[in-house]
């Protein structure tokens, strides 16, 4: 069987900085409140008039990963596109990729799991390439959220800690056995999925409805119950990293670093603290970005490896919670 390894990463951001101060002009909210709970001092947001949308900010992203993998887009086999604000409600975003890119008539799936959406793309794309079916495979996380967020007081709760980006990594065939993911373990637990969703649109309620029910349903907002999905988190994050080191036969001890979706500052923070790392085994940055959701890992993995945090050999974990509920981590022997 072979395995498979990360050969080239890249991730991309809207130049438009939105600070917490340029918040408290939409809505009651204070730079204070948002650092103090959610770490976030400043995400980005596309502007009105630019062009790009998760597909476009993937495209980027993917650009430069397949170069830095020394490849070109000929070379890949199969896209795997992971978000929850897809360009259209359909056709998923993965096809406009290889639109975009101007690829061969490669195929092209969409991963509907949020925040967990890059860890299940990446497990996703490892079995493709570990059966040998696929040598090459794209895999990107990308999201638009600041056209779809409530950005009065109504919806402060969800909306101040979004950001817009994406970012993305080419997945190859290696015949090392030692080096690559060692393995992934995905999770879900549907019952809560209303905890953290956006109800509309959907096939339930269509589209008369939206424009009947414009100004007073908020369905059509993210609806988020923080402190539930909170507590939820912060148990799923460990316990799906203990899942994946005792797989390998590995500790906390073993791991050189962790990125874990940034969801919340005070989340990673949490888990850090629960699993005994030290400030050198862990990598945040929602400081600047806010929760870009499918994209946040695959924006931080690639930060981290462009300043030098990740070395040959190192033992890196990745791990996620989010709507659906889902959580996963990924283990990789860079
Ligand atoms: N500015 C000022 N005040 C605010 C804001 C804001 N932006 N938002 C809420 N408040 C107020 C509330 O109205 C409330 O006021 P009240 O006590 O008078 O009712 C008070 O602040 C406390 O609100 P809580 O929601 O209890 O605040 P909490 O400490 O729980 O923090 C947060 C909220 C940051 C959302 C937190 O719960 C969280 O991070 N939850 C988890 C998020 C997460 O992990 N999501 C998963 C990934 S996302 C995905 O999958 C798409």
């Amino acid at each position: 069987m072979y395995n498979s390894k990360i050969t080239g990463l890249g991730f991309y951001v809207p130049d438009n900085i939105v600070t917490n101060e340029d918040l408290t002009k939409m809505m009651d909210t204070s730079d204070e409140w948002i650092q103090e709970r959610t770490g976030i001092k400043e995400r980005r947001w596309i502007p009105e008039g630019s062009e790009d949308t998760s597909a476009v900010m993937g495209a980027k992203a993917a650009r430069i990963a397949i170069e830095r993998a020394g490849l070109t887009k000929d070379d890949i086999d199969f896209i795997v596109f992971a978000t929850l604000s897809p360009d259209y409600y359909f056709p998923g975003c993965g096809v406009m990729i290889q639109d975009l890119l101007e690829m061969p008539t490669v195929g092209a799936i969409d991963i509907r799991n949020q925040c967990s959406g890059f860890v299940y793309a990446l497990s996703t794309a490892d079995q493709f390439i570990k059966t040998g079916m696929y040598k090459n495979v794209l895999v990107i996380g990308s999201e638009y959220h600041s056209n779809g967020l409530d950005k009065t007081t109504r919806g402060r709760g969800v909306s101040v800690i979004f950001g817009d980006g994406a970012g993305a990594c080419v997945l190859s065939r290696t015949e090392d056995n030692n080096k690559g993911i060692l393995s992934s373990h995905l999770h879900s637990e549907g019952k809560y999925a209303e905890k953290l969703t956006v109800l509309s649109p959907s096939i339930k309620k269509w589209v008369p409805e939206i424009f009947k029910n414009i100004d007073t349903d908020v369905s059509y907002f993210p609806y988020m119950d923080g402190t539930f999905v909170f507590k939820h988190a912060i148990v799923r994050f460990t316990e799906v990293i203990h899942e994946g080191l005792k797989a390998n036969n590995l500790t906390t001890d073993d791991l050189d670093l962790f990125i874990p979706h940034q969801a919340n500052l005070r989340i990673s923070q949490f888990v850090q603290h629960k699993l005994k790392l030290s400030d050198d085994q862990i990598y945040n940055n929602i400081m600047s970005y806010g929760n870009t959701t499918a994209a946040s890992i695959i924006i931080a993995l690639t930060e981290a490896w462009e300043k030098g945090k990740i070395k040959d050999d190192d033992l890196v974990v990745l791990a996620a919670f989010g709507s659906g509920f889902t959580w996963g981590s990924v283990i990789i022997r860079w």
